[in-house]
């Protein structure tokens, strides 16, 4: 047994920053990130946290399913930062919707989705389960370097959850990591420790633009290959992809190098840019809402980020 996908939800912050506001913080213009990325615009953090957004996506999600908190078996939330070192972001949602089920992070970058949900397949495997949340949100804006015009205009804010229930729509997963913190990192930032000898960095992202791209592309090509091959399926077979909103181009050159239309990518990189773990949810979310998914679609899933990590998956949309 692995899972069906019972509901969605997502949870946006309301602040909406255009290309051109951008351009007025650092020497970028629209163009620019229009043609190189594909963004239009990004949503950022002001008056919201990230418990709050966390806890509006799962109560969509949850109300999407039909499925009250308190059915909830576990809590996986993925993401990079969550509001305290400790309590986990899990158990702060748990906390805030009323659940009592047990709850943890997962920390795999902008993969922390698909990541999520292999971990939750192995949970119904194990027949421990029978409804699982998984909360992916992150608030880049946090850790952005805001005078760095080469990473600052390709991330946003946002995330969203899904409930899963018992069922064998996922098709098949595999998930990857090389470890390598010269592509991205970003550094915790403190250290109130008086013995430590090493110096303090500022906890924004640092990137090398170019690598992560050469990266990207071929992990967007590769994953959702192997995931079709691992599903017994065609790459024709796939009605809809649901790609890591990145970049455009990325999405782009994975349509090139695959045997599936590009009109069956579904991009909304142009509304919220790089969400980080939010991204492939949000789509999800977007796709499953605005009618693009019906009953039995093939849906193929694939993510890469920090980490490095990738994760692809192919499952079959039975809502
Ligand atoms: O979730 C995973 C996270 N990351 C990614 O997926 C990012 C992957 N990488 C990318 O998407 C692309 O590499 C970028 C969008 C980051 C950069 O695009 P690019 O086409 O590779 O541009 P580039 O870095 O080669 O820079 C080209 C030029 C440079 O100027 P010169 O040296 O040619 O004069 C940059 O200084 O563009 C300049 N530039 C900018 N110009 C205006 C870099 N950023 C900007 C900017 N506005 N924001």
């Amino acid at each position: 047994m692995s899972f069906t996908i019972l509901g969605t939800g997502r949870a946006i912050p309301e602040y909406v920053l255009t290309n051109d506001e951008l351009s007025t913080m650092v020497d970028t213009n629209d163009e620019w990130i229009r043609t190189r990325t594909g963004i239009e615009e990004r949503h950022i953090c002001k008056k919201e946290t990230i418990t709050e957004l966390c806890v509006e996506a799962a109560n969509n999600a949850l109300e999407n399913a039909g499925v009250t908190a308190a059915e909830l078996d576990l809590i996986i939330c993925s993401t990079m930062r969550g509001e305290n070192l400790t309590p986990s972001q899990g158990c702060m949602i748990q906390k805030e919707i009323g659940a009592t089920c047990p709850a943890f992070d997962v920390n795999a970058a902008c993969s922390g989705f698909v990541y999520a949900l292999d971990i939750a397949a192995g949970y119904f495997e194990r027949k421990r389960v029978k409804k699982v949340l998984i909360v992916s949100m992150d608030n880049l804006s946090n850790i952005t370097n805001w005078t760095d015009r080469s990473t600052c205009v390709l991330f946003g804010d946002g995330g969203a959850a899904a409930v899963l229930g018992e069922g064998n729509d996922l098709l098949s997963i595999h998930i990857t990591a090389v470890g390598n913190d010269a592509a991205i990192r970003i550094p915790h930032g403190t250290n109130s420790s008086p013995f430590y000898e090493h110096e303090e960095e500022r906890a924004v992202l640092y990137m090398a633009g170019n690598d992560v791209y050469r990266f990207a592309t071929a992990a967007m090509t590769n994953g959702i290959k192997k995931a079709v091959e691992d599903a017994g399926l065609e790459q024709k077979d796939i009605d809809c992809v649901i790609p890591h909103q990145a970049n455009i181009r990325i999405i782009n050159t994975a349509a090139k190098n695959l045997d599936i239309p590009r009109d069956r990518f579904f991009c909304d990189v142009q509304h919220y840019g790089n969400t980080s773990s939010g991204s492939v949810p949000i789509a999800l979310d977007e796709a499953n809402r605005s009618g693009v998914l019906n009953k039995g679609d093939i849906i193929a899933m694939c993510a890469f980020g920090g980490g490095l990590t990738t994760g692809s998956c192919v499952i079959r949309w039975n809502k």
